[in-house]
Parts: C-alpha cells; sequence; structure tokens
C-alpha cells in the first residue's frame, strides 16, 4: 500500500483504505477504483493524501523498461529452470514480474521501441515469454480489461510456453523443418506446460487454459484438441500475442519479419484462425506505434512513417528524402521490409 498525494492520483488506482468523512461516516470503501468524479469529490472535501494499492497499474513505473525486462529474463529462466529439474517452481516471483510488466505497459509510452531492442538479448524462450506477456497486456489494455483480468492474461503470456522446457533443444532450435515426429513432439508442450500448471491448485485456471490451448484455432486446424470454434479468452489473447511475436523475431527456422508484414498476416489469420475481435484491435493499433519510426523499404530506400491511415495501417506515408513521399495505400509495388527505429 502507498500513500500519494491527491494530485499524483490517476482514474483507474484502486483505494488501499477505507475512507471517512471528518465527522467518521465512511465514504469510500477499500478496493474502489478510483474515477474523474471521485477526485473532484476529494478536492472539495479538502483530503490531502490518499492510500492506494500498489497493484494500480497507473502508478508510475519505479524501474526502467530494460531493468524490468532484465528482471524478467532472471526470473522465468530460474523459474522454467526449476520446472525442468522437476522442482517447485515459484510462481509467486513470476506474479511479482508480471506486475513490474503491467507498470511498464501502463507507463512506458514507446514499448514496441524498447521490446524491439532487447529481442535478441538472451535465449528466444525466454524472451519470448516475456514478450508474449507483455503484448497481452497491451491487448488487455487495449480491450478495458479489468486490472485482475490484465494481470491473469500477463501471467498466461509469461508461462504459455513453460512445456517447451520438456522438449529437447535440438528440436526447439532445428534450423530447418521438422519432420511429422518432431512436430507432434513440439505438439507436446501445451499439455506438458497443462499438467505443471494444474499442480498449483491456487492459479486462475484461465492460466491453465491459456497454456493448453493457445495454439487452438477457431476452424479447428490447431492442436493439442483440433477445438472447432469458441476458444478460451486468454488463450485467444496470448496465440494473437504469441503469432505477432513469432513472426517478428529471429527464429531457429526463420528470419524476422517486419512489423508491418507481421500485422499483415494476422490480419490474414482472423479470417477463420485467430479471434477477430481480439486481432482487429491489436492490427489497428499496433501500427500507429510505428509513426516516426526509420524504415527500410523494399526498393531499398530508407525513410521516415509519417502518417498511417487508420483503414490501411500496414501502408503508411512514408517520407524518403526532402519532399519526396511514397504512399504505400497506392504504390503496392513497394513495402516496408524492416523497422530501424
Ligand atoms: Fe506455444
Ligand atoms: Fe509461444
Amino acid at each position: 500500500m502507498l500513500k500519494i498525494r491527491v494530485e499524483s492520483l490517476k482514474p483507474g488506482m484502486k483505494l488501499g483504505k477505507d475512507i471517512f468523512t471528518y465527522d467518521g461516516k465512511l465514504l469510500l470503501t477499500k478496493g474502489t477504483v478510483i474515477s474523474e468524479e471521485h477526485l473532484k469529490n476529494f478536492a472539495s472535501r479538502n483530503i490531502k493524501d490518499i492510500y492506494i494499492m500498489e497493484t494500480s497499474p497507473q502508478l508510475k513505473a519505479t524501474k526502467s523498461f530494460e531493468e524490468a525486462f532484465d528482471d524478467s529474463l532472471d526470473i522465468v529462466k530460474s523459474f522454467m529452470l526449476e520446472a525442468k529439474l522437476g522442482g517447485n517452481p515459484d510462481y509467486a516471483e513470476i506474479e511479482n514480474s508480471v506486475d513490474t510488466l503491467v507498470q511498464q505497459v501502463f507507463s512506458v509510452t514507446d514499448i514496441f521501441r524498447h521490446m524491439r531492442l532487447l529481442k535478441d538479448k538472451d535465449d528466444y524462450l525466454f524472451t519470448h515469454s516475456i514478450n508474449v506477456s507483455l503484448l497481452s497486456i497491451l491487448i488487455g489494455r487495449w480491450l478495458k480489461c479489468s486490472e485482475e483480468e490484465i494481470r491473469l492474461l500477463g501471467m498466461a503470456g509469461m508461462l504459455h510456453d513453460i512445456g517447451k522446457v520438456y522438449i529437447s533443444n535440438e528440436i526447439l532450435n532445428k534450423p530447418g523443418k521438422l519432420t511429422p515426429e518432431e512436430f507432434e513432439e513440439v505438439k507436446k508442450h501445451t499439455i506438458l506446460g497443462y499438467n505443471l500448471i494444474t499442480q498449483n491448485e491456487d492459479l486462475d485456471e484461465n492460466i491453465a487454459k491459456a497454456v493448453l490451448m493457445h495454439h487452438e484455432r477457431l476452424d479447428g486446424s490447431g492442436y493439442p484438441m483440433g477445438t472447432k470454434g469458441k476458444i478460451n479468452f486468454y488463450a485467444a489473447v496470448v496465440a494473437v500475442a504469441d503469432v505477432y511475436d513469432a513472426l517478428t523475431s529471429n527464429r531457429a527456422y526463420a528470419g524476422k519479419l517486419s512489423p508491418y508484414t507481421a500485422a499483415d498476416i494476422l490480419w490474414q489469420e482472423s479470417f477463420g484462425k485467430l479471434d477477430p475481435r481480439i486481432t482487429k484491435v491489436f492490427y489497428d493499433r499496433i501500427t500507429n506505434f510505428y509513426v516516426g519510426n526509420e524504415v527500410v523499404l523494399s526498393n531499398n530506400k530508407r525513410g521516415v512513417v509519417i502518417y498511417v491511415d487508420r483503414c490501411n495501417p500496414t501502408r503508411p506515408i512514408v517520407m524518403v528524402g526532402e519532399n519526396e513521399f511514397i504512399n504505400l495505400a497506392e504504390d503496392l509495388s513497394v513495402s516496408i521490409i524492416e523497422v530501424i527505429d
């Protein structure tokens, strides 16, 4: 619990203690989510300080993004190692780490740039777990999920591939295409992860469902069950985050794609495979983050993204020289192949 000045309060923070009026009447109870209306009320009642819950994501992040990312890397690594060795992995540490990531998502404006710079920092499985957690939190925020739902999304993202610790590195890091037998082996990570997660009875069942079902697809083409139709919400969010991070990362078997190409692939997958509502929000929002970024075009020119049209977000206007612009929505022969900064 933190005591903060009323001027620093933001809507969405949660009260850490009951508030009473000067004559002893209960005004607001602990856990109340602060609204704009409350803020005005506090000012008119001359209330100066308020206790708020530390989990309030609106709290300014106290760590830099890189520090938070590094800490999460350490935690996820020891968690995975412990799980692999058959020990008792520390879920509380993972929860704390997710809280820190939630703070980052709510306070860092250029989060995609930060994520891009740290992408190749460690083994793919570790950085991927953190990236999918961050992206799932971000999607939860865009979908206006509650604070608790956002935390669960972060947990689900962080743990979604935990079952991969039981798959041999030879298969996970194989540079070429997997044989059908090897692919069957990889598919097991969903069930193995689920079996591990469900050993902890305190964890919300949606986390286990996301671990089990993040490769299921609406048309039944996914695995492990080949479920057709509605997929658990947490699994559906993690699926979008997972596909996007995989496409934009360097993996053993494929080079990374530009965020624009990845967004286009997600869009295509939203017809029958990924949840269309979640994918649409992601697709609409994500490309806006790239206004101002330096990009490389398929015609080898470099430029800066200066305008993103909401109707066609992956085909922005790029300035390639003083007074020279390419509108990718009109010139379909050119596309963005890389984001540099
Ligand atoms: Fe997976
Ligand atoms: Fe994954």
